[in-house]
């Protein structure tokens, strides 16, 4: 990435993914500050030269030692599913241990499943934390925003291992169970159960 118009490009393709809501878009200004302070931005590009997509996140420190904390991960919603997102997180992975880093983190929707496919089978990373309610009602969304924090190992091997957990917590469940793993059970399309919930919404507030 290079020069103000490409960080201006990121603003266009966050505004195409998540919409116009100011509180959840990144300015360019602050992407060049962190850009400044070690970050990293990275993009997938069209013949054209148009973005198609960027990864970008800012250093951190995890439990005292030098990480990477992952903000942003997007594509243009006409290219998905073409590999793009994940060689974003490859290019990532590689700049960041070229630069002695091992360990990145970021957060997602644990209702999610395409996110969590991605997350955890495809990428091999783990989910280190739950944040309730991260982003409070600073963010639009249907069921609050609940947030899984997950640790990527950037030295792992490039398959991931996957244990299937011993068990499998529900909505309905108490509290969660000791035990090294514990499986989360979520709707396989959140979007499909969230839509008709919201379109109810807006019909009986009026
Ligand atoms: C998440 C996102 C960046 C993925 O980008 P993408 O270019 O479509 O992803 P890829 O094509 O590289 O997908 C890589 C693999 O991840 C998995 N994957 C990605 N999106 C998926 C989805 N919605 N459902 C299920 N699996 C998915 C697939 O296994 C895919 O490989 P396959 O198609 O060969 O099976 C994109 O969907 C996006 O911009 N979403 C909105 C923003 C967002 O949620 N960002 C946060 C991500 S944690």
């Amino acid at each position: 990435m290079e020069g103000w118009s490409d960080l201006a490009a990121c603003l266009e393709v966050q505004r195409a993914v998540w919409g116009d809501d100011p509180r959840e878009l990144v300015p360019p200004i602050v992407l060049e500050a962190t850009l400044r302070a070690g970050g990293l931005l990275g993009g997938a590009f069209g013949e054209d030269g148009r973005l198609l997509g960027f990864v970008y996140g800012m250093p951190a420190v995890r439990d005292g030692r030098l990480a990477h904390w992952s903000h942003l991960l997007a594509v243009r919603p006409e290219t998905r599913r073409s590999h793009l997102g994940l060689a974003l997180k490859q290019w990532q992975r590689e700049r960041l241990l070229s630069a002695g880093v091992d360990r990145a983190y970021w957060s997602y929707d644990p209702l999610l499943a395409g996110n969590a496919h991605l997350n955890l089978t495809v990428l091999g990373a783990r989910v280190v934390e739950h944040v309730e309610d991260m982003y409070g009602d600073e963010i639009r969304g249907t069921a609050g925003s609940d947030r899984f924090v997950v640790e990527w190992s950037l030295d792992a091997a490039d398959t991931p291992t996957t244990t299937a957990p011993a068990c499998v917590v529900g909505p309905e469940d108490g509290p969660l169970p000791g035990g090294p793993a514990v499986g989360v059970a979520i709707p396989s399309d959140f979007g499909a159960l969230a839509s008709p919930f919201l379109s109810f919404v807006i019909e009986s507030s009026g």
